[in-house]
């Protein structure tokens, strides 16, 4: 059969952090090659599936990835082989069942991802399909009349948090353009990014750019960088709330103390519970186009979440990262509590595209929306803007208007917007 695996490689890389990742390569019989390479979390949820490294101080400060390359070449390599790649469902269910463990902890999660990524790769090109289209075929999907919607991109224009050591608390604040097509969305984040770097460097900022390519500049409070960005709207010319909206992401597992039970802003000098947090967001809500919060509570604070989610819920999009971890198990139970109403998508947290899919068809069944996402560490690989187009996300969250591996996602989209024009 042409479309049987023929071969798998992989190897280690670099991300773009210059941290070892890994890339596969997957060869098909009748020569097509399918590759993708995997991306690395700093501020992972405690939940997410477990990237293996080889805790070798002597080589990359114990980062190398060469126990996945080998579990990928010598144990997931002989399994896989001989198989159809069209079968992508049951390729995971296959690898899942040989690593035998909740989080993918025997193989690794980015040995298994490594392979579903390259395998989905391979089959679109065997079947001269773009991956969006293909990743909708294999998986049977189907939306209102088999239309395509580009998603809105969530950009992170400003870096904080663990992205960006010195400056902020809130790990990201995005924007969202609101323009019809996804090109112009593109051309007003990059219009307003640049005007955010003027009003930085006129009022003595540093401009340089966080892990996600956004400015960290080291504000004089977390508020501080909403009222920047709504003066950066305005100056490139747009409307605040009409034009752009706002999102943000504090991340905030990574300042929650568990011991105290609150949330500690450095950059306000303030200690917060749940309640204060709460009440921030409603004020900023009512202050400026704020329409969406990701892990605005930390990943287990389920309770405090469900009141969250009833006084804000209605009017802004409440996205589970760490909470949800791409998880069916932890979705589910966020549908059953009435926990949040969107789910970020990052296909390293659960370690195959199939689990990725699910996941996203159990939170659209139930109305919540999807947000595709990159992670703080990336590559060249651009497999979350196909999957985003593949599944009509609402949003896709790639980072900002500069750095490389960023752009690439953006510029995917692009293609994909001309091609289905
Ligand atoms: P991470 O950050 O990739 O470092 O986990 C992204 C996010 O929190 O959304
Ligand atoms: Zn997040």
């Amino acid at each position: 059969m042409k479309h049987t695996i023929e071969h798998i490689h992989a190897h280690e890389m670099l991300d773009s952090r210059g941290n070892p990742t890994i890339k596969v390569s997957i060869l098909l019989k009748d020569g097509t090659v399918g590759s993708a390479s995997v991306p690395s979390g700093a501020s992972t949820g405690i939940h997410e599936a477990l990237e293996l490294r080889d805790e070798n101080p002597k080589r990359y400060r114990g980062k190398g990835v060469l126990k996945a390359v080998r579990n990928v070449n010598e144990r997931i390599a002989p399994i896989i082989r001989g198989k159809n790649v069209f079968e992508q469902r049951s390729i995971d269910d296959l690898m899942r069942l040989l690593d035998g463990t909740e989080n993918k902890h025997k193989l690794g999660a980015n040995a298994i991802l490594g392979v579903s990524l390259a395998c989905a790769h391979a089959g679109a090109k065997a079947k001269k399909m773009p991956l969006y289209q293909y990743i909708r075929a294999v998986y049977d999907l189907h939306y209102t009349n088999d239309r395509y919607t580009l998603p809105y991109p969530t950009m992170n224009i400003m870096n904080g948090g663990v992205h960006a050591g010195w400056a902020i608390d809130l790990q990201e604040c995005m924007i969202i353009p609101q323009q019809k097509q996804f090109k112009e969305r593109l051309r007003c984040g990059s219009e307003v990014f640049h005007a955010l770097g003027g009003l930085l460097k006129k009022k003595g900022f540093s401009t340089l750019v966080g892990d996600e390519g956004g400015y960290a500049a080291k504000l004089k409070s977390n508020e501080e960088a909403l009222k920047m960005i709504m003066q950066a709207i305005t100056t490139a010319g747009y409307k605040p709330g009409r034009d752009v909206k706002l999102g943000m992401d504090p991340a905030s597992s990574e300042f929650y103390n568990e011991k105290t039970d609150r949330y500690v802003m450095k950059a306000d000098k303030k200690v917060l519970t749940a309640e204060g947090m709460i009440k921030m967001y409603q004020g900023w809500a009512k202050k400026y186009p704020l329409v969406m919060i990701e892990d605005g509570l930390a990943q287990d604070d389920w309770e405090n979440w469900i009141k969250l989610t009833k006084v804000m819920g209605k009017m802004t999009t409440l996205v589970g990262d760490d909470l949800f971890v791409t998880n069916v198990e932890r979705l589910q139970k966020g549908i059953e509590m009435h926990v949040g109403n969107a789910l970020l998508v990052k296909v390293n947290q659960i370690g195959t595209l199939t689990e990725a899919i699910d996941a996203i068809l159990l939170a659209q069944a139930h109305g919540y929306k999807i947000n595709v996402s990159h992670r703080s560490g990336e590559t060249e690989d651009t497999t979350i803007a196909d999957l985003a187009v593949a599944v009509n996300a609402e949003h896709i969250k790639t980072g900002s208007l500069s750095r490389s591996e960023r752009l690439a996602k953006y510029n995917r989209l692009l293609e994909i917007e001309e091609e289905l024009a």
